[in-house]
């Protein structure tokens, strides 16, 4: 997801920038560093590189219209997790390499700067499981649907709905019957009244019933605080640290 560039709602366009510097300057304020934040979950360590240097080098050529030496660079985050199938975990060796090497230069270039990432979903998206239970089976016209006790009222980027182009299943299991070996096809829906309410579409899973529990996996980051969960008066999600 590209957030830099081009015409954005967010953040200054950068050739604005030396002139809210000197107005900094004028105002007497404290001038502390620059925030950057170009992208969220990429899983294409190059690309990653490639934006941390870009973010580094332009935050360089800005300090000479800095009314103090710069203190603190956040250079983002943008470090995704694998959600769907065919993806791979981010090759960290890569990005580490990298930072080494900005901060390498950041000690020749700007010594005062303490250099900041902004992790998201890399530091929490994997600890955290999303849990529902089936209220009911139902087989329509050949095709079986779970229908679960809690949908994208709980869990919108599950569903599809939270930035997706073309939706995807999260990685779903029946939580009480790991391992099992008898599978089938089904679709997990919530209980709201829209066919958008979907958090797994046609997947193969073990057989289930009413009283199972649904796993969704990579639900620790936009979860519960990414979703609507006043939509249709559903209870609203439990959220447990353990
Ligand atoms: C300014 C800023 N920082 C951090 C994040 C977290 O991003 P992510 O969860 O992709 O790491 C975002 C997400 O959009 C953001 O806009």
């Amino acid at each position: 997801m590209k957030m830099g560039g081009g015409p954005k709602q967010f953040g200054i366009d950068v050739e604005q920038v030396p002139e809210l510097l000197a107005a900094i300057k004028t105002a007497g304020l404290q001038f502390a560093g620059f925030h950057i934040f170009s992208g969220s979950q990429n899983l294409k360590a190059e690309s990653i590189c490639e934006a941390q240097q870009k973010s580094y080098e332009l935050a360089l050529s800005l300090a000479q219209h800095t009314p103090e030496p710069i203190r603190f660079l956040n250079l983002g985050g943008g470090f995704g997790i694998p959600y769907f199938p065919g993806e791979q975990a981010l090759d960290l060796a890569m990005i580490g390499q990298n930072l080494k090497q900005i901060a390498a230069r950041a000690a020749q270039e700007m010594p005062e700067a303490e250099l900041i990432l902004e992790l998201g979903r890399y530091l929490v998206g994997e600890a955290g499981i999303y849990v529902t239970q089936i209220v009911d089976r139902k087989i329509s016209r050949g095709q079986t649907f779970l229908v679960v006790d809690g949908g994208l009222n709980h869990h919108l980027a599950a569903s599809g709905n939270f930035g997706q182009v073309i939706r995807k299943n999260y990685p779903v299991a029946i939580g009480n019957r790991m391992g099992q070996g008898e599978k089938e096809t089904v679709s997990i829906v919530g209980p709201l009244c829209t066919p958008l309410d979907l958090l797994a579409d046609r997947m193969e899973l073990s057989v289930a019933k009413p009283g199972d529990f649904v796993v969704i996996f990579q639900s620790g980051a936009y979860g519960a605080s990414a979703s609507p969960q006043g939509f249709l008066g559903h209870p609203e999600v439990i959220e447990v640290l353990v």
